[in-house]
Protein backbone atom coordinates (compact mmCIF):
# COMPACT_ATOMS: atom_id res chain seq x y z
CA UNK A 1 0.00 0.00 0.00
CA UNK A 2 1.46 3.20 -0.98
CA UNK A 3 -0.44 5.32 1.99
CA UNK A 4 -1.70 7.69 -0.61
CA UNK A 5 -6.06 7.17 -0.93
CA UNK A 6 -5.90 8.39 -3.82
CA UNK A 7 -3.77 6.40 -5.86
CA UNK A 8 -5.58 4.16 -8.12
CA UNK A 9 -3.29 0.79 -7.95
CA UNK A 10 -2.20 -0.91 -11.65
CA UNK A 11 -1.71 -4.18 -9.44
CA UNK A 12 -2.47 -6.07 -13.25
CA UNK A 13 -0.07 -3.93 -15.14
CA UNK A 14 2.45 -4.40 -12.35
CA UNK A 15 2.06 -8.22 -12.33
CA UNK A 16 2.42 -8.35 -16.20
CA UNK A 17 5.61 -6.88 -16.64
CA UNK A 18 6.94 -8.26 -13.22
CA UNK A 19 5.97 -11.59 -15.00
CA UNK A 20 7.34 -10.63 -18.10
CA UNK A 21 11.01 -10.61 -16.08
CA UNK A 22 10.80 -13.44 -14.12
CA UNK A 23 9.97 -15.80 -17.25
CA UNK A 24 12.72 -14.81 -18.76
CA UNK A 25 10.73 -13.27 -21.56
CA UNK A 26 11.81 -9.96 -21.32
CA UNK A 27 15.08 -7.93 -19.68
CA UNK A 28 14.50 -4.07 -20.43
CA UNK A 29 11.20 -2.75 -20.87
CA UNK A 30 10.63 1.09 -22.37
CA UNK A 31 7.27 2.33 -21.39
CA UNK A 32 6.36 5.22 -23.22
CA UNK A 33 3.69 7.75 -23.05
CA UNK A 34 3.20 11.87 -22.83
CA UNK A 35 3.43 14.07 -19.90
CA UNK A 36 1.76 13.52 -16.58
CA UNK A 37 0.22 10.47 -17.69
CA UNK A 38 0.97 8.35 -14.30
CA UNK A 39 4.12 6.52 -15.21
CA UNK A 40 6.63 7.46 -12.52
CA UNK A 41 3.53 6.96 -10.02
CA UNK A 42 3.35 3.50 -11.33
CA UNK A 43 7.44 2.95 -11.16
CA UNK A 44 6.70 4.10 -7.08
CA UNK A 45 3.07 3.13 -6.21
CA UNK A 46 3.05 -0.04 -7.93
CA UNK A 47 6.00 -1.42 -9.69
CA UNK A 48 8.11 -1.01 -6.81
CA UNK A 49 5.94 -2.45 -4.11
CA UNK A 50 5.23 -5.17 -5.73
CA UNK A 51 8.86 -6.24 -7.29
CA UNK A 52 9.73 -5.54 -3.45
CA UNK A 53 6.77 -7.97 -2.27
CA UNK A 54 8.38 -10.52 -4.73
CA UNK A 55 11.84 -10.49 -3.24
CA UNK A 56 13.64 -8.20 -5.93
CA UNK A 57 15.96 -5.45 -5.07
CA UNK A 58 14.71 -2.20 -6.44
CA UNK A 59 15.73 0.86 -7.45
CA UNK A 60 14.26 4.03 -8.98
CA UNK A 61 16.26 6.21 -10.06
CA UNK A 62 15.31 9.40 -12.21
CA UNK A 63 17.76 11.24 -14.63
CA UNK A 64 15.61 14.52 -14.44
CA UNK A 65 17.20 15.23 -10.69
CA UNK A 66 20.73 15.19 -11.48
CA UNK A 67 21.87 18.20 -13.41
CA UNK A 68 25.67 17.62 -14.09
CA UNK A 69 27.45 14.75 -13.91
CA UNK A 70 24.89 12.41 -14.12
CA UNK A 71 27.00 9.03 -14.58
CA UNK A 72 28.38 9.89 -10.88
CA UNK A 73 25.58 10.46 -9.57
CA UNK A 74 23.59 7.48 -10.87
CA UNK A 75 26.62 5.53 -9.65
CA UNK A 76 26.83 6.84 -6.14
CA UNK A 77 22.64 6.35 -6.43
CA UNK A 78 23.86 2.53 -7.25
CA UNK A 79 25.95 2.07 -4.35
CA UNK A 80 24.11 3.61 -1.81
CA UNK A 81 21.35 0.63 -3.32
CA UNK A 82 24.00 -1.88 -2.53
CA UNK A 83 24.74 -1.06 0.52
CA UNK A 84 21.47 -0.37 1.63
CA UNK A 85 20.03 -4.01 0.50
CA UNK A 86 23.16 -5.38 2.30
CA UNK A 87 25.36 -6.45 -0.72
CA UNK A 88 28.42 -4.43 -0.04
CA UNK A 89 30.09 -2.50 2.58
CA UNK A 90 30.06 1.48 2.11
CA UNK A 91 33.69 1.06 3.61
CA UNK A 92 34.45 -0.82 0.53
CA UNK A 93 34.63 2.15 -2.09
CA UNK A 94 35.05 5.19 0.65
CA UNK A 95 38.73 5.49 -0.40
CA UNK A 96 37.19 5.98 -3.99
CA UNK A 97 35.16 9.14 -2.68
CA UNK A 98 35.53 12.65 -1.54
CA UNK A 99 33.64 15.34 0.50
CA UNK A 100 31.11 13.19 2.96
CA UNK A 101 29.41 15.25 5.17
CA UNK A 102 29.94 13.89 8.31
CA UNK A 103 26.49 11.50 9.16
CA UNK A 104 25.08 11.92 6.62
CA UNK A 105 22.33 9.15 5.88
CA UNK A 106 22.26 9.42 1.80
CA UNK A 107 25.79 8.97 0.79
CA UNK A 108 24.80 10.44 -2.42
CA UNK A 109 24.61 13.91 -0.75
CA UNK A 110 27.77 16.56 -1.17
CA UNK A 111 29.37 13.85 -2.19
CA UNK A 112 31.60 12.85 -5.25
CA UNK A 113 34.48 10.13 -6.90
CA UNK A 114 37.94 11.29 -6.54
CA UNK A 115 38.93 11.17 -10.27
CA UNK A 116 35.77 9.95 -13.14
CA UNK A 117 37.71 6.65 -13.22
CA UNK A 118 36.95 5.54 -10.33
CA UNK A 119 32.82 6.58 -11.15
CA UNK A 120 33.35 3.72 -14.28
CA UNK A 121 35.09 1.01 -12.21
CA UNK A 122 32.28 1.72 -9.40
CA UNK A 123 29.96 1.42 -11.94
CA UNK A 124 30.82 -1.92 -13.06
CA UNK A 125 31.83 -3.36 -9.75
CA UNK A 126 28.35 -2.34 -8.45
CA UNK A 127 26.33 -3.84 -11.11
CA UNK A 128 28.59 -7.18 -11.12
CA UNK A 129 28.04 -7.69 -7.10
CA UNK A 130 24.06 -7.23 -7.69
CA UNK A 131 24.23 -9.43 -10.39
CA UNK A 132 26.06 -12.01 -8.84
CA UNK A 133 23.50 -11.75 -5.47
CA UNK A 134 20.66 -14.09 -5.15
CA UNK A 135 18.12 -11.63 -4.81
CA UNK A 136 17.64 -10.33 -8.61
CA UNK A 137 17.68 -6.14 -9.34
CA UNK A 138 15.20 -4.19 -11.09
CA UNK A 139 16.31 -0.86 -12.10
CA UNK A 140 13.41 1.62 -12.72
CA UNK A 141 15.41 4.29 -14.85
CA UNK A 142 12.76 7.79 -15.49
CA UNK A 143 13.50 10.23 -17.84
CA UNK A 144 15.86 8.70 -19.65
CA UNK A 145 15.73 10.88 -22.89
CA UNK A 146 17.20 13.58 -20.71
CA UNK A 147 20.38 11.09 -21.74
CA UNK A 148 19.95 11.40 -25.04
CA UNK A 149 20.77 15.62 -24.97
CA UNK A 150 23.52 15.80 -24.02
CA UNK A 151 26.53 14.79 -25.57
CA UNK A 152 28.46 14.63 -22.53
CA UNK A 153 26.91 11.26 -21.20
CA UNK A 154 27.78 9.15 -24.31
CA UNK A 155 30.64 7.56 -22.13
CA UNK A 156 27.51 6.38 -19.49
CA UNK A 157 25.26 5.21 -21.70
CA UNK A 158 27.98 3.20 -23.69
CA UNK A 159 29.10 1.87 -20.33
CA UNK A 160 25.32 1.46 -18.97
CA UNK A 161 24.12 -0.70 -21.95
CA UNK A 162 27.12 -2.77 -21.90
CA UNK A 163 26.76 -3.41 -17.77
CA UNK A 164 22.97 -4.01 -18.47
CA UNK A 165 23.70 -6.38 -21.45
CA UNK A 166 26.28 -8.69 -19.61
CA UNK A 167 24.32 -8.80 -16.59
CA UNK A 168 21.07 -9.32 -18.42
CA UNK A 169 19.71 -12.29 -16.44
CA UNK A 170 19.86 -10.79 -13.17
CA UNK A 171 19.45 -7.26 -13.54
CA UNK A 172 16.07 -6.43 -15.13
CA UNK A 173 15.33 -2.58 -16.26
CA UNK A 174 12.42 -0.38 -16.99
CA UNK A 175 13.33 3.01 -18.91
CA UNK A 176 10.60 5.51 -19.07
CA UNK A 177 10.15 9.16 -20.64
CA UNK A 178 8.18 11.51 -22.05
CA UNK A 179 9.50 12.75 -24.54
CA UNK A 180 8.59 10.20 -27.66
CA UNK A 181 11.64 12.28 -29.60
CA UNK A 182 13.98 11.92 -27.04
CA UNK A 183 13.50 8.11 -26.55
CA UNK A 184 13.58 7.79 -30.49
CA UNK A 185 16.76 9.08 -30.11
CA UNK A 186 18.21 6.19 -27.02
CA UNK A 187 16.40 3.31 -28.39
CA UNK A 188 14.67 3.37 -31.89
CA UNK A 189 17.20 5.26 -34.61
CA UNK A 190 19.80 2.46 -35.89
CA UNK A 191 22.66 4.72 -34.55
CA UNK A 192 21.18 4.82 -30.90
CA UNK A 193 22.71 3.85 -27.90
CA UNK A 194 20.22 1.46 -26.91
CA UNK A 195 19.15 0.39 -30.46
CA UNK A 196 16.63 -2.75 -30.38
CA UNK A 197 17.73 -2.90 -26.35
CA UNK A 198 14.52 -2.39 -24.73
CA UNK A 199 11.35 -4.20 -25.99
CA UNK A 200 8.99 -1.10 -26.68
CA UNK A 201 5.97 -0.99 -24.48
CA UNK A 202 2.85 1.90 -25.16
CA UNK A 203 1.58 2.71 -21.65
CA UNK A 204 -1.89 1.65 -21.01
CA UNK A 205 -4.47 4.60 -20.65
CA UNK A 206 -6.52 5.17 -17.71
CA UNK A 207 -9.72 3.80 -17.90
CA UNK A 208 -13.42 4.40 -16.24
CA UNK A 209 -12.49 2.29 -13.65
CA UNK A 210 -9.74 4.70 -12.40
CA UNK A 211 -12.33 7.60 -12.62
CA UNK A 212 -14.94 5.68 -10.80
CA UNK A 213 -12.48 5.25 -7.70
CA UNK A 214 -11.53 8.87 -7.89
CA UNK A 215 -15.53 9.42 -7.57
CA UNK A 216 -15.46 6.81 -4.41
CA UNK A 217 -12.20 8.58 -2.99
CA UNK A 218 -14.26 11.98 -2.99
CA UNK A 219 -17.36 10.48 -1.57
CA UNK A 220 -15.23 8.88 1.90
CA UNK A 221 -13.28 11.83 1.64
CA UNK A 222 -15.69 14.75 1.59
CA UNK A 223 -19.64 12.95 1.99
CA UNK A 224 -20.55 14.62 -0.89
CA UNK A 225 -21.44 12.83 -4.08
CA UNK A 226 -19.52 13.21 -7.49
CA UNK A 227 -21.08 12.24 -10.73
CA UNK A 228 -18.84 9.49 -11.93
CA UNK A 229 -19.97 9.48 -15.32
CA UNK A 230 -19.92 13.30 -15.99
CA UNK A 231 -16.24 12.77 -14.71
CA UNK A 232 -15.62 10.09 -16.90
CA UNK A 233 -16.64 12.33 -19.78
CA UNK A 234 -14.63 15.21 -18.06
CA UNK A 235 -11.82 12.59 -18.11
CA UNK A 236 -11.97 12.11 -21.70
CA UNK A 237 -12.57 15.50 -23.29
CA UNK A 238 -9.29 16.46 -21.37
CA UNK A 239 -7.18 13.79 -23.10
CA UNK A 240 -7.65 10.92 -20.41
CA UNK A 241 -4.72 13.09 -18.53
CA UNK A 242 -4.79 11.19 -15.33
CA UNK A 243 -2.53 14.60 -13.00
CA UNK A 244 -5.51 16.93 -14.69
CA UNK A 245 -8.37 15.13 -13.29
CA UNK A 246 -6.67 14.80 -9.85
CA UNK A 247 -5.98 18.48 -9.72
CA UNK A 248 -9.67 18.99 -11.04
CA UNK A 249 -11.46 16.68 -7.87
CA UNK A 250 -8.67 18.19 -5.33
CA UNK A 251 -10.47 21.12 -6.43
CA UNK A 252 -13.80 20.12 -5.58
CA UNK A 253 -12.74 18.87 -2.42
CA UNK A 254 -11.26 22.19 -1.69
CA UNK A 255 -14.35 24.35 -2.87
CA UNK A 256 -17.17 22.76 -2.46
CA UNK A 257 -19.70 25.02 -3.95
CA UNK A 258 -18.08 24.33 -7.14
CA UNK A 259 -19.77 22.39 -9.74
CA UNK A 260 -17.75 19.95 -11.73
CA UNK A 261 -17.85 22.10 -14.67
CA UNK A 262 -16.67 25.20 -12.80
CA UNK A 263 -14.13 23.46 -12.07
CA UNK A 264 -13.06 22.39 -15.06
CA UNK A 265 -12.92 25.47 -16.52
CA UNK A 266 -10.89 27.34 -13.72
CA UNK A 267 -8.48 24.43 -14.78
CA UNK A 268 -8.17 25.20 -18.23
CA UNK A 269 -7.39 28.51 -17.20
CA UNK A 270 -5.01 27.59 -14.88
CA UNK A 271 -3.23 26.41 -17.72
CA UNK A 272 -3.88 29.33 -19.96
CA UNK A 273 -2.00 31.36 -17.43
CA UNK A 274 0.65 28.91 -16.79
CA UNK A 275 3.61 31.17 -17.05
CA UNK A 276 6.12 27.97 -17.69
CA UNK A 277 4.18 27.74 -21.22
CA UNK A 278 4.34 31.77 -22.15
CA UNK A 279 8.20 31.48 -21.25
CA UNK A 280 8.90 28.86 -24.03
CA UNK A 281 6.78 30.83 -26.26
CA UNK A 282 8.28 33.60 -26.00
CA UNK A 283 11.98 31.69 -26.41
CA UNK A 284 10.92 30.46 -29.99
CA UNK A 285 11.86 32.97 -32.63
CA UNK A 286 8.70 34.12 -35.05
CA UNK A 287 9.75 31.18 -37.70
CA UNK A 288 9.50 28.71 -34.54
CA UNK A 289 6.35 29.91 -33.62
CA UNK A 290 4.41 30.07 -36.92
CA UNK A 291 6.06 26.08 -37.45
CA UNK A 292 4.35 24.97 -33.73
CA UNK A 293 0.89 27.41 -34.69
CA UNK A 294 0.78 24.82 -38.11
CA UNK A 295 1.11 22.11 -36.31
CA UNK A 296 -1.00 22.47 -33.71
CA UNK A 297 -3.86 23.44 -36.52
CA UNK A 298 -2.31 20.34 -38.04
CA UNK A 299 -0.77 22.06 -41.61
CA UNK A 300 1.41 19.18 -41.81
CA UNK A 301 2.50 20.88 -45.27
CA UNK A 302 5.15 22.58 -43.50
CA UNK A 303 7.55 22.47 -46.49
CA UNK A 304 5.28 23.05 -49.57
CA UNK A 305 6.00 26.27 -51.88
CA UNK A 306 2.26 27.18 -50.82
CA UNK A 307 2.69 27.17 -46.84
CA UNK A 308 6.41 28.99 -47.28
CA UNK A 309 4.95 31.77 -49.38
CA UNK A 310 2.20 31.53 -46.96
CA UNK A 311 4.57 32.33 -43.76
CA UNK A 312 7.22 34.56 -46.06
CA UNK A 313 4.11 36.68 -46.00
CA UNK A 314 3.00 36.44 -42.73
CA UNK A 315 7.34 37.82 -42.21
CA UNK A 316 7.18 40.10 -44.04
CA UNK A 317 9.90 38.96 -46.24
CA UNK A 318 10.69 37.88 -49.86
CA UNK A 319 11.02 33.96 -50.03
CA UNK A 320 11.45 31.53 -47.53
CA UNK A 321 13.86 28.74 -48.33
CA UNK A 322 12.99 25.17 -47.37
CA UNK A 323 16.26 25.01 -45.34
CA UNK A 324 15.30 27.40 -43.07
CA UNK A 325 12.07 25.98 -41.84
CA UNK A 326 14.03 22.77 -41.57
CA UNK A 327 16.81 24.66 -39.25
CA UNK A 328 13.28 25.89 -36.76
CA UNK A 329 11.90 22.12 -36.79
CA UNK A 330 15.42 21.07 -35.89
CA UNK A 331 15.86 23.39 -33.20
CA UNK A 332 12.41 22.93 -31.72
CA UNK A 333 12.95 18.90 -31.59
CA UNK A 334 16.11 19.42 -30.30
CA UNK A 335 14.19 21.90 -27.21
CA UNK A 336 11.87 18.59 -27.46
CA UNK A 337 9.09 21.00 -28.05
CA UNK A 338 8.07 19.03 -31.41
CA UNK A 339 8.59 15.47 -32.08
CA UNK A 340 8.25 13.48 -35.46
CA UNK A 341 6.50 10.48 -36.49
CA UNK A 342 7.84 8.29 -38.66
CA UNK A 343 5.59 9.04 -41.39
CA UNK A 344 7.89 11.93 -43.10
CA UNK A 345 6.86 14.87 -42.25
CA UNK A 346 4.43 14.67 -39.76
CA UNK A 347 4.97 16.23 -36.09
CA UNK A 348 3.39 16.52 -33.32
CA UNK A 349 3.75 19.08 -30.18
CA UNK A 350 6.09 17.04 -26.89
CA UNK A 351 3.28 17.88 -24.19
CA UNK A 352 -0.07 17.84 -24.54
CA UNK A 353 -1.12 20.88 -22.09
CA UNK A 354 1.33 23.29 -23.98
CA UNK A 355 -0.63 22.00 -27.15
CA UNK A 356 -3.99 23.04 -25.22
CA UNK A 357 -1.84 26.34 -23.62
CA UNK A 358 -1.25 27.17 -27.68
CA UNK A 359 -4.87 26.63 -28.47
CA UNK A 360 -6.13 28.77 -26.09
CA UNK A 361 -3.79 31.58 -25.54
CA UNK A 362 -2.25 31.68 -29.12
CA UNK A 363 -4.83 31.08 -31.71
CA UNK A 364 -8.29 31.62 -29.72
CA UNK A 365 -6.57 35.05 -28.95
CA UNK A 366 -6.24 36.14 -32.19
N1 LIG B 1 -2.64 5.41 -10.66
C1 LIG B 1 -2.93 6.67 -10.33
N2 LIG B 1 -3.82 6.94 -9.36
C2 LIG B 1 -4.11 8.21 -9.02
N3 LIG B 1 -3.54 9.28 -9.56
C3 LIG B 1 -2.64 9.10 -10.53
C4 LIG B 1 -2.28 7.78 -10.96
N4 LIG B 1 -1.37 7.90 -11.93
C5 LIG B 1 -1.16 9.22 -12.07
N5 LIG B 1 -1.91 9.94 -11.25
C6 LIG B 1 -1.94 11.40 -11.12
O1 LIG B 1 -1.28 11.98 -12.22
C7 LIG B 1 -0.15 12.75 -11.80
C8 LIG B 1 0.94 12.62 -12.80
O2 LIG B 1 1.50 11.32 -12.74
P1 LIG B 1 3.05 11.08 -12.94
O3 LIG B 1 3.85 12.14 -12.31
O4 LIG B 1 3.29 9.68 -12.56
O5 LIG B 1 3.12 11.25 -14.52
P2 LIG B 1 4.36 11.04 -15.47
O6 LIG B 1 3.84 10.25 -16.61
O7 LIG B 1 5.51 10.52 -14.70
O8 LIG B 1 4.61 12.53 -15.94
P3 LIG B 1 5.97 13.26 -16.36
O9 LIG B 1 6.29 12.77 -17.73
O10 LIG B 1 5.59 14.71 -16.38
O11 LIG B 1 6.99 12.90 -15.34
C9 LIG B 1 0.19 12.20 -10.43
O12 LIG B 1 0.86 13.18 -9.66
C10 LIG B 1 -1.17 11.88 -9.89
O13 LIG B 1 -1.79 13.05 -9.41
MG1 LIG C 1 7.36 11.27 -14.32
Amino acid sequence: MSGDIWHYPRLALAKQVLGMFESGLSTALVFFAPRRMGKTEFLLKDMRPLATRQHWHTLYFSFLDTTSNTKEAFTLALLEFAVESGITKWGKFQSRIKKISAGAVGIQAGVEFRDPQQAKITLKEVMTLLAKNKHKTLLLLDEVQVLSQDNDNRDFVAALRTMLDVNKDCIKVIFTGSSREGLRRMFSKSNAPFFHFGQNLPFPELEEDFVSHLADVFQQATGRKINAKQLWQVFGDMGKVPQLIRSLVERMVLHPNLSLQQARQQLMQDITEDREYALTWESCSILERLAIKAIVLDETELFSEEKRNQLALFMGIETLPVSTIQSAIRTLQRKSIIGSLPERGAYYIDDPNFKRWIEQAVIEEH
